[in-house]
């Protein structure tokens, strides 16, 4: 299988620099070799360009900071994703903030008849820009992919909505904001938080996960915000809480989903090297992107 990385060096759906230092970190964490090694053929489509002259205005929409760019930049990545997956290519996103997952999903939904994602993270990020706390528009990437939002963002790539709310599961929530514990409620949208994995365990979790996301399904893409790991393992992110899923028991969440064979699309996102301790979260995603895509030790 052939698989393109690209990076999305976006920090404005965070609100907060650095975290566009994440796809470079990750890549000199040796994302590139450690995928040849395991035989894939790999290309590296370098980073779409994010403009920063827009940091001082954050637009004109009240309570979405940034919507103007950050629709631009997830436009063009719907459209390079989208490309990459019709050559029937693996697409491998990193970032870079959790907004561009509104771009990952256009384009791998765009071709599909019917996706299903797996939405790694300790928060829900099922916020719209009424019920947002920060108007930080990371906090909105999976409510306007399921068809929640400002119609900028659920429109993009001209299809909405991305994902059924049945096709949908969170795992490793620890933290929502009181509209999102309504919205998830109301949608009924599969959570496994912190304490349900703590009582059924990470491995079945994850396979109840598999069999939701994929059934009906044509595609299933996993989005991995490294904050769902414990920040004593995964520093290096904007939004750490406490309380995370360990990096022992998510890289048996990675093999998992490997074995389960059903994986089209992967994003990796929320490194921040400038919270970081020696590029330790870069390190940690590429040791989960290896256990996705095959490694094992014997
Ligand atoms: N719920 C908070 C907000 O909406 C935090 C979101 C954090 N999201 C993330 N992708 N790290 O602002
Ligand atoms: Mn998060
Ligand atoms: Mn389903
Ligand atoms: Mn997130």
């Amino acid at each position: 299988a052939n698989i393109s990385i690209l990076g999305v060096p976006m920090d404005l759906g965070a609100d907060r620099r650095g975290v566009d230092m994440g796809p470079s970190a990750i890549r000199c964490a040796g994302l590139e070799e450690r995928l040849r090694s395991l035989g894939y053929q790999v290309r590296d489509l370098g980073d779409i360009a994010v403009r920063r002259t827009h940091l001082k205005s954050g637009g004109s929409e009240a309570n979405l900071k940034y919507l103007s760019e950050i629709v631009r930049v997830n436009t063009r990545l719907c459209s390079m994703v989208a490309g990459e997956a019709a050559k029937g290519r693996f697409p491998l996103v990193i970032g870079g903030d959790h907004s561009i997952a509104i771009g990952t999903l256009a384009g791998v939904s765009s071709a599909a008849r019917r996706t299903g994602v797996i939405w790694y993270d300790a928060h829900g990020d099922v916020n719209t820009a009424e019920t947002s706390p920060s108007g930080n528009i990371h906090g909105m990437s999976l409510a306007a992919s399921l068809g929640f939002g400002h119609p900028a963002l659920t429109q993009l790539g001209g299809h909405a909505p991305k994902i059924r709310r049945g096709d949908a599961v969170l795992i490793g929530v620890r933290s929502l904001d009181p509209g999102e514990r309504i919205f998830l409620k109301e949608q009924g949208v599969t959570v496994y938080t912190m304490h349900d994995i703590d009582r059924i365990g990470i491995a079945e979790a994850m396979e109840q996960a598999i069999a939701i996301v994929s059934r009906g399904t044509d595609r299933v893409h996993l989005s991995l915000d490294l904050d769902g790991l414990d920040p004593s393992e995964a520093p290096g992110v904007g939004t750490p809480v406490p309380g995370g899923v360990s990096l022992r028991e998510s890289l048996l969440a990675m093999e998992i989903l490997s074995d389960a064979g059903i994986l089209t699309s992967a994003e990796f996102v929320e490194v921040n090297p400038t919270l970081d301790v020696v590029n330790r979260t870069a390190k940690a995603a590429v040791e989960l992107i290896a256990s996705l895509l095959g490694e094992r030790i014997i």
